[in-house]
This record gives structure tokens, sequence and C-alpha cells, in this order.
């Protein structure tokens, strides 16, 4: 697998060396084994292009729920009806190859069952609001998301920041399970629990060197006032056996929250920080813009769409087509030099 990949890298090289210096290339194939030299042709001619995984689903679409309010503290718009994506979430899932689906928290809850029922993974965003329409409607997208995955299907779901909270206190029954944490604001490192928990997570595919420095430098953005701690878990059963504690973080007074957490059973993973932010936020001038910062968005982005290609479903897509959010525009709220840079809103 490796050969072909570096073969196709070569092929790619080589193609444009072709046209300034052939006889480089020559000297270059005849360097080559021969098998290899078969193969390139092959791959050349197009003869033999290995077919992609097909238990695979490649044209995944994600569910994001909607958050109450306009994404911009009234800028845009005031009205009781009105919610908001922050258009940094739907870059997120669109930079790994999926398309995005909003789930609009106050429709009617047959038409955004409908809309569920075209989409392959589900995502929670940060926000405020924790009770109400907004959280019975989180609520209800995430027993349909364990039904999904307990009947068989393999259903992926991401809560970050809010969304974790959110799905803490749907699954310990306790609506303060939250405690209070001095971190608004804050550029952090993450640090990890147990290395042997990042095979099969969504670090799996980091490069050890990006892992060290996600420990050793603040590489992820915190904005919250709440968090679960880790003796807050562990005293919690029903929570407790959901989540393992992938890693952890400090806030401003050294107090630790759980900052990543993965659940046992289900293909379900909380953020406390902002995984999006690094590539696709800039309100604020503490989020981490640096290569490394940059490739972490990337890197958490793909695991979360490598997950939904394996979701069974296929659904018409026409009716996809009919619910992307590309039938909505996004409104510019960061000209203000603060909050989200883009965002949908629905009236
Ligand atoms: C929303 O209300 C605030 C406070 O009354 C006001 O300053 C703001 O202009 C309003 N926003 C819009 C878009 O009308």
């Amino acid at each position: 697998m490796w050969s072909i990949v570096c073969l196709s890298l070569f092929i790619a090289v080589s193609i444009s060396v072709v046209s300034v210096n052939a006889s480089a290339l020559s000297v270059l194939l005849r360097g080559e084994e021969r098998a290899e030299e078969v193969l390139l042709r092959d791959l050349i001619t197009g003869e033999s292009c290995p077919s992609p995984d097909p238990s695979l689903y490649y044209q995944p679409v994600i569910g994001i729920v909607s958050h109450p309010g306009d994404g911009a503290t009234g800028r845009l718009s005031n009205s009781t009806d009105a919610s908001n994506i922050p258009a940094s979430y739907v870059k997120f899932v669109e930079s790994a190859g999926a398309r995005v689906i909003p789930l609009i928290y106050n429709e009617p809850w047959d038409i955004l069952s409908r809309k569920l029922d075209l989409v392959n993974g589900v995502l929670f965003t940060g926000g405020w609001v924790k009770k109400g329409l907004y959280f019975e409607t989180v609520k209800k997208v995430f027993e349909a998301t364990l039904a999904r995955n307990d009947a068989g299907e393999h259903f992926p779901l991401f809560g970050i920041c809010l969304g974790f909270e959110l799905i803490s206190m749907i699954i310990s029954e306790d609506n303060d399970i939250c405690e209070p944490f001095g971190a608004r604001n804050q550029a952090s490192t993450l640090q990890f629990t147990d290395i042997t928990d990042i095979v099969g997570s969504v670090f799996e595919r980091f490069p050890s060197e990006l892992l060290i420095r996600l420990s050793t430098e603040c590489l992820v953005m915190q904005n919250h006032r709440y968090g679960i701690s880790p003796r807050k878990l562990q005293e919690n059963v029903a929570l407790s056996s959901f989540f393992k504690i992938l890693t952890t973080s400090a806030d401003e007074n050294n107090e630790v929250y759980i900052s990543t957490a993965q659940a046992y059973k289900y293909p379900v993973t909380c953020f406390q920080w902002h995984p999006e932010k690094n590539a696709f936020e800039w309100g604020s001038s503490l989020i981490p813009h640096t290569e490394d910062a940059i490739q972490i968005t990337q890197m958490i982005a793909n695991y979360f769409i490598r997950e939904a290609r394996k979701s069974n479903k296929r659904p018409s897509s026409q009716q996809v087509r009919d619910n992307l959010i590309y039938n909505y525009s996004p409104t510019y709220g960061g000209k203000a030099g603060y909050g989200y840079d883009q965002v949908y809103i629905f009236y």
C-alpha cells in the first residue's frame, strides 16, 4: 500500500518533470526495478486503478444541530426564532471530505427526524444554552444516535464544548453535573491519560512528534466556563461507564478538567476544546494558528469523517441535496473583531 502511495507521488513528480526534462525521467526510470516499471506504466495508462474499499461510503453527510440565537449576540438578528451554526464547524466537516445538513433545532421533530435519516454522523457545537427546546432536541438526537448504533449502524457523533456538557448531563441525568472552570479564551495543552488508549481513538493517526507537542505546547483552544473534572466523572457511575478519559487539561487556576473523552461502546467522541477553531476562527488572538495547530484541526476532522464513511446509510442523493447547507448562505459576523467569523443563521 505504502509503496503504491510513494509510487503515486513519484509519478506526480515525474509527470511534471517530463515536460522540462524527459532524459532525467528516463534516468530515473532506469534506476527502478523492472516490476515497478510495469506497474508504473499500468498506472499511467489507467489500466489498474485499485478500487476504493467498497464497504465504505464516500459521500458522507454530517448533521449539525443549530444553536439558539444569531451567534453574534444580537448584532445580526434579534429574532427569537433564529438559530445558528458557526461556519467553522461546517468548514471543519467539509475539509475532511463530507457535506453538512443543518438540523435546525426548533423545526418539528418529524422534519428533524427525516433529516437525521439523510446523514451519516452528527455534530453538537459549542454554545451556552442548556435547557428548553434546544436541550430536548439535542437529547432526542443523542438518543437516536445511540439507537442507530445499537441497531448495527456505525453512526459517529462529535460533541464539542457545550455538546460535551449536554451529553454529560443527558447520560448522568444530572443537569448540575458540570462544574465551573476558568478556561474562557485560553490555549492549552492536552495531557494524555493512558498512551495505550490512543490506538482506536481520535488521535490514532497523529504523528508521535505531534502528540508530544500537543502535551507540551498550547496548541488547542479552550473557551468554556464549565467542564467535568475526572473526579466528578469517576463519582458518577453512568458517566464513568460510558466515557473513557483520553485527555485532561488545566484551567487558569490549575484546576483539571476532562478535555477529550471517548465512549467505550459507541463511536462518540467529546471535546471540551475546539478542534474547529485553529483553522477556521480568527476572533481571538489566542487561537493557535501554527502549522501544528492547523494539522490538529485537519487530523481531528479526518478521524470524524473516516468514522462517518463506515455508516451503511445510503440516502437519496436528491433528498440530500435538497437539505444541504448549500441551500443557505453564511453571514460575516466577525467584522466586529470578535466572536464567530461566519455564521449560518436559520429563521
Ligand atoms: C438587537 O438588539 C440590540 C439591543 O436592543 C440592538 O442594539 C441591536 O441593534 C439589535 N440588532 C439588530 C440586528 O436589530
